[in-house]
């Protein structure tokens, strides 16, 4: 037995019967003023990222009468500048058998003015199940779209027994790309022996596919892997995931779920392939499932979900009707040292209002409203400090460890450290409710929700022997 569909004309009414709770949330003050949100209920993955004739889409997971009424849609954004965003209604409804129970997360596809949604259709049975091996549905499905804004009828493309006979039922997130002039499509699974890995699928017309082979690294890796993404830069290729399981390591996957990349040496031809060391793409306590699409002008451009699923964090935005949140745009690069690295979007410099700026040996005081952006640049390498960027939250540098220390605010976070030899960048965006810190250039990044007084609000650090400067712009 499965839960109905929910259809388009039902969704309207659900909403025009909750108005009252949509106009509350766009007031208050929690909300977030340069960031995707939801724009009520619940969020999670950037889903299906995409620019068509100059406009960007951003579809996510979307739940809007959480915790309610639990059906997932894909919620829609779009964009011409990064600044400045149109909300539309829902693009994709649970409303068929293939994904009555949430059209989950997938990604974009184009070719010959067409664009190519792929995704997980999530069926889940009532009944005594344990939902990993038996009790749930997890179909690729297609609808496609000539403008991001009316879409297709959905084609089931493939089931779970289309899938390799080892896996669980938990196969999902597809991404399509084109390698050697064929179509190839990753899949985030878990195996019947509890093994993530991404799957590969290959194709010569988009609709019918073949299992290929399955990416994962000698040892098993954590249990499940999900939202897997492709992306090649210049002539080095990646992968990203997210692999749930992987205990804690010191510093390292400090998160209840983690979420990273490895390089990947493979031709796309035979069934060897080589992948890289696994890096973490985020030290703080709220990053996961990011999406990375490339833009018209060539740009790799990461969105992540700013949150961590079963973190068990207060999120107190929730009482007020809304809860979670999508990063700001990154640009992705490879560094010098060959690793990737993400930068804010250079669209974001427009957020910039007041400026002021000054020596770091001579310290910091400045009252601020929550959202400002700050840089410290310190060619020479950082000495000790510490930075009050909030009343209760500290980023602080001692013995060549970065310690991002939110304790104080007492939502569940507490400290979240990362291992670097020379600081010599920090880029800090900081928003009602959230903190992102980019780290020399973004090799590294801290990404956090952050509830503390907005009130009386004061940036400060002591002065000291840092060579160096600090910029500071309110958004
Ligand atoms: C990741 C995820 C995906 C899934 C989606 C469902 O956060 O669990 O694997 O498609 O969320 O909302």
């Amino acid at each position: 037995m499965v839960k109905s569909p929910m259809k388009k004309e039902a969704y309207r009414k659900h909403f025009q019967e909750r108005k009252e709770w949509y106009d509350r949330v766009q007031k208050d003050p929690m909300r977030l003023q340069y960031h995707i949100q939801p724009p009520m209920g619940w969020l999670n993955d950037p889903n299906g990222l995409c620019q068509k004739d100059g406009i960007y889409h951003i579809y996510f997971q979307y739940c809007p009468f959480y915790p309610e009424l639990g059906s997932i849609f894909w919620g829609h954004m779009t964009t011409k500048d990064f600044i400045h965003y149109d909300e539309h209604e829902p693009a994709v409804y649970p409303d068929t058998q293939w994904d009555c129970n949430g059209p989950y997360s997938g990604s974009a596809y184009q070719e010959n003015e067409t664009i190519y949604f792929f995704y997980t259709g999530n069926v889940r049975y009532e009944g005594s199940y344990n939902y990993v091996t038996d009790g749930r549905e997890q179909n690729t499905i297609l609808v496609t779209s000539r403008d991001g804004f009316t879409f297709s009828e959905k084609q089931l493309l493939m089931k779970n027994e289309d899938y390799p006979a080892d896996m669980s039922r938990h196969v999902r997130d597809p991404q399509v790309f084109r390698e050697n002039d064929r179509y190839f499509m990753i899949q985030g699974a878990r195996s019947v022996k509890d093994e993530g890995s991404i799957l590969l699928f290959e194709s010569e017309d988009l609709i019918h596919w073949s299992y290929k082979l399955r990416f994962q690294p000698e040892k098993p890796f954590g249990y499940m892997w999900e939202c897997p993404n492709y992306l090649k830069i210049g002539d080095r290729r990646f992968l990203f995931t997210c692999p749930q399981g992987v205990p804690r390591d010191g510093f390292e996957f400090a998160n209840v779920y983690q979420c990273g990349w490895f390089s990947l040496d493979y031709d796309f031809k035979g069934e060897n392939y080589v992948l890289g060391a696994f890096h973490s793409l985020d030290r703080g306590f709220d990053f996961y499932a990011p999406q990375v699409f490339q833009d018209e002008a060539g740009r790799w451009i990461l969105f992540g979900w700013m949150a961590v699923p079963d973190a068990g964090y207060e999120e107190p935005t929730l009482a007020r009707g809304w809860i979670h949140a999508l990063t700001i745009p990154r640009e992705l690069y490879v560094n010098d040292a060959g690793l990737l690295c993400q930068r804010p979007l250079k669209e974001l410099k427009r957020l910039r209002k007041e400026k002021a700026s000054g020596k770091l040996s001579e310290g910091l005081k400045r009252w601020t409203s929550p959202c400002f952006e700050l840089k410290f640049l310190m060619e020479e390498g950082a000495e000790d400090f510490e930075l009050h960027l909030r009343e209760s939250v500290v980023l602080a540098y001692k013995d060549r460890v970065l310690k991002l220390d939110m304790t104080g605010c007492g939502s569940g976070r507490t400290v979240r450290r990362l291992k670097t030899e020379k600081l010599w960048k920090l880029q800090i965006f900081s928003d009602t409710s959230s903190l992102e810190i980019f780290v020399n250039d973004g090799a590294d990044v801290f990404t956090s929700r952050i509830y503390d007084s907005m009130e009386n609000l004061q940036i400060r650090m002591a002065e000291g022997k840092i060579q160096g400067t600090w910029e500071y712009y309110s958004l």
